[in-house]
């Protein structure tokens, strides 16, 4: 399930999906068509895998190092109170009622055997566009269904990232085949060109704008060359807040710009749109996009 919000004015579908492929592949995929339902056991790991994640400047497996205390603790140590939103600014107490809202309606949001048939077609696209076994960075995890679960089906190596608490939690216990960090991604250095693929569903929308546009810069250096990035992202522009989402008794706040501006601001990371298609949702809908390093 999609976040899903109210009071916002929806604009009409693209008549029809552009889907724009240019340009060489530096590494196709060599498993072309891809499979689906997933094989198990998935096929073999590479011979020498490479650690998915070194933070700069710190020893490759201590991950704790990844994040300062101010992040690690930003649910309680920030302001509840919540402004009706700046789309231009860095936006702590904002933020701090993403984390809490997730920490709040995880279940809500997503059940544990959830399998919304939109990540199937996803799962597929990205993995049409991996090589074997590639190391993908999921950002805004959740509780890792359904996408780390299939990725990690298809035999990749997933590492996944989420500022709530609960959903880590849920993600290390639903896939244990992956790896997960609690934390938040703009303050997250990440090892350049560690990552095949990154997949970044539905978080963007819950950043600063001006964190978001950080954020796909440093996807980009994340990325090997020739790797690719699907996200989803706003489809119009609209910032705001729902005091009580899903019921969870707990609120949510989005920011988002126009599809338009995110197609810019993917052109100037120097990544290549390679799919770019409406999402409807309702009355509304996210724009989806695959993205590639050249
Ligand atoms: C709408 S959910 C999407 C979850 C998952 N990507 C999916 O599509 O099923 C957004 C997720 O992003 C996480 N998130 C929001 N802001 C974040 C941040 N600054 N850093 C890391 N994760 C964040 C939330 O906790 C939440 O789990």
């Amino acid at each position: 399930m999609a976040a899903r919000r109210s009071g916002r004015s929806a604009r009409p579908p693209p008549a029809a999906l552009a889907a724009r492929r240019t340009g060489r592949r530096s590494r196709r995929p060599s498993h072309w068509p891809p499979q689906w339902p997933p094989q198990w056991p998935p096929a073999a790991r590479k011979s020498s895998p490479v650690p998915l994640v070194v933070p700069i400047g710190h020893d490759k497996w201590d991950l704790s190092c990844l994040f300062p205390a101010t992040s690690r603790e930003v649910g309680s140590s920030y302001c509840r109170s919540v402004p009706a939103g700046d789309p231009h600014g860095k936006d702590a107490a904002a933020k701090a009622v993403v984390q809490e809202g997730y920490d709040a309606v995880s279940r809500r949001y997503r059940a544990d055997d959830a399998d919304p048939p939109a990540y199937r077609a996803w799962a597929r696209i990205l993995t049409a566009a991996l090589p074997h076994s590639a190391d993908v960075l999921d950002l805004g995890c959740g509780c890792g269904v359904p996408m780390a679960r299939h990725l990690t089906a298809l035999g990749h190596q997933v590492l996944g990232i989420d500022i709530s608490r609960t959903q880590i939690e849920r993600a290390e216990r639903l896939v244990p085949n992956a790896r997960f960090i609690h934390g938040d991604i703009s303050d997250t250095a990440l090892e350049p060109g560690s990552f095949d693929g990154i997949v970044c569903l539905y978080l963007l929308i819950h950043l600063p704008q001006p964190e978001q546009q950080e954020l796909i810069h440093n996807m980009r250096v994340w990325l090997r060359p020739g790797g690719v990035l699907l996200a989803t992202t706003g489809a119009t522009a609209w910032t705001g807040q729902e005091p009580n989402w899903l019921g969870g008794g707990a609120a949510m706040w989005w920011s988002h710009p126009g599809a338009d501006t995110y197609r810019d601001w993917l052109t100037e990371a120097d990544l290549t749109i390679e799919h770019d298609e409406f999402v409807p949702e309702g009355a509304s809908g996210h724009q989806l996009f695959l993205a590639r390093k050249r």
